[in-house]
């Protein structure tokens, strides 16, 4: 059982059998029908505390003074690299920020869990009563920054959002499996049914009973071409790594939280066959975050040089791409977000809130389930947009952060800056010209550190990786780059985006 707040991006394939609309919440459909712009967030583990205080001890979870004379303090707007949780004061800087500067250039937000504190105040234990409210008060607050405006939010249960109802049967699965984990039982239970009515305008009302029974659900964020799935990981079990793979063709990518560091790695199908025992990094979270935090550079590269040398070599039908994404909460570094970027051209499509339509789907749609599914050989495709840029295919991100922190107050507020680009600087200013058909920028410029919005730049610090898109060819070659070594700037670059500068790995 893996603790993973997940989301899959899932590209419909047979639009005639999912031709049901989004349900959309009555604010929603009031919005203006809203362009394509190709970009989404994903923002996650954002984990507030109601009893965070300035002023106080790291040691008391910035909860009190003890001990008296430790330094530093926590700050106004959090304490960066450290073990307490987020004051209200950086969630609402963080979602008002993108309120104001980023929601008229995105299409859709991605929310993993972790919507409460961490339980690491003796002094002071969460309840469940709590955990709702900080899920209730964050979810009003997305539906304020984005709901309102018609761009869909898909959110996630993570595995600080639950708590345990059924101490006994916890007692039993510790003593099983010796591991001390939140666990959830099937649904409908009181949890699924709480997340239900706290994500009543998120979950799409043909998800409605699924999601009370599983706690998972879909939102086609473009009508019959885009559904992001928000998958339960409290569900999660080894066989679930056969299942990402078995379709490439259709799954676009695997968002995930959690581990609030900043990386990515590979399910290797290849490796699960020859070694299903054998731990990945999909299982790292079952040791305690920070031991887990402190191998996974060096884990990583090591799976890094399992993938063939050569691409003509890789059989990629094997692999898919798992992106994990660092916190907004700054433990243990930084708040961040993602913005990522998708292929549009041609599409003649809108995003889907606005455009809801009474459902034209009359056909039995028996024959789709997942259970049917799964007894079927693996679906691959080398033109499937996880393989070649094509339209839907992911292009690229671009990862911001708050490096100002630790210097801030109530006066002088934090800056969110670039921390860097996936992309080959080379594509931030496409050709075509200002009002060219189809012309887009993958970032807008104005989100730009000044170096880069000239279009005479061809090499920047913050664009180390240089990747044309991020298709599963693209991020093959990074690792083959990052294991062999050779490039130590490369390397260096990509160990400092983990740790954020703190001393770690
Ligand atoms: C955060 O924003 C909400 C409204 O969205 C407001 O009610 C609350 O007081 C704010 N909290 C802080 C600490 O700014
Ligand atoms: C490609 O794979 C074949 C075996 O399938 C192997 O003989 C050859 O050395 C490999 N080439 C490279 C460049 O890795
Ligand atoms: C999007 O995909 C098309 C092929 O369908 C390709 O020609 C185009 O270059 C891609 N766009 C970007 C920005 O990569
Ligand atoms: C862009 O860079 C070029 C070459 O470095 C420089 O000559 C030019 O003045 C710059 N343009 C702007 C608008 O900064």
């Amino acid at each position: 059982m893996f603790e993973l707040n997940v989301l899959l991006l899932f590209l419909l394939t047979a639009p005639d059998v999912f031709a049901a609309p989004t349900q959309v919440p009555m604010d929603v459909a009031m919005a203006r029908p809203r362009k394509l712009q190709g970009r989404f967030l994903h923002i996650t583990d954002i984990h507030p505390d109601p009893y965070y205080k300035e002023d106080r001890s790291e040691k008391s979870a910035c909860h009190r003074k003890k001990p008296k004379k430790a330094t530093p303090r926590s700050g106004y707007y959090g304490m960066p690299f450290s073990e307490c949780d987020s004051p209200f004061t950086l969630t609402n800087y963080t979602l008002n920020f993108l309120e104001n500067e980023w929601a008229p250039n995105i299409d859709f937000v991605v929310w993993t869990g972790d919507s409460a504190r961490h339980d690491n105040d003796r002094k002071n234990p969460r309840t469940t009563d709590e955990i709702y409210m900080l899920n209730r008060v964050l979810a009003r607050k997305m539906e304020d920054v984005f709901l309102s405006k018609g761009i869909p939010v898909i959110p996630t249960i993570g595995n600080n959002d639950i708590w345990l109802h059924t101490y006994i049967f916890r007692c039993v699965w510790e003593q099983l499996t010796n591991k001390n984990q939140n666990i959830m039982l099937p649904g409908p239970n009181s949890v699924t049914s709480e997340f239900s009515s706290i994500w009543r305008s998120f979950v799409p009302f043909e998800s409605y009973q699924v999601f009370q029974r599983g706690g998972y659900f879909s939102v086609e964020v473009i009508p019959n071409s885009v559904a992001v799935i928000s998958l339960n990981t409290m569900y999660l079990y080894d066989s679930n790594k056969d299942l990402a793979l078995r379709y490439q063709d259709t799954i676009l990518g695997h968002l995930y939280g959690h581990m609030n560091v900043d990386h990515f790695f590979f399910i290797d199908g290849e490796h699960i066959r020859r070694h299903p025992k054998q731990k990945s990094p999909l299982d790292i979270s079952d040791e305690p975050q920070a031991q887990a935090r402190k191998g996974l550079y060096k884990t990583l590269l090591k799976d890094f040089e399992d993938i063939p040398r050569a691409s003509h070599n890789t059989s990629y039908d094997n692999y898919g791409v798992v992106n994990v994404s660092p916190s907004v909460v700054p433990n243990p570094y930084l708040p961040s977000f993602r913005i990522f970027t998708y292929n549009i051209s041609g599409s003649p499509y809108t995003p889907a809130a606005p455009h809801s339509e009474p459902s034209t789907c009359s056909q039995d749609n028996s024959d789709y389930s997942w259970k049917r599914h799964l007894s079927k050989p693996w679906h691959s495709n080398p033109d499937s947009p996880s393989r070649t840029n094509k339209l839907w295919s992911p292009l690229g991100y671009a990862q911001y952060y708050l490096p100002g922190l630790a210097s801030s107050s109530q006066k002088r507020p934090p800056k969110f800056k670039l921390e860097y680009l996936t992309f080959a600087v080379s594509q931030l200013h496409p050709s075509g010209g200002e009002g060219a058909e189809g012309f887009t920028y993958p970032v807008p410029l104005r989100h730009l550190p000044r170096s880069l919005r000239n279009a005479t730049v061809t090499a920047s610090k913050f664009a180390p990786y240089g990747l044309a898109d991020l298709t599963i060819p693209s991020w093959a070659d990074l690792a083959r780059r990052l294991a062999e070594g050779e490039d130590k700037q490369l390397r260096k670059r990509f160990r400092r985006y983990m740790y954020m500068g703190a001393d770690e790995a």
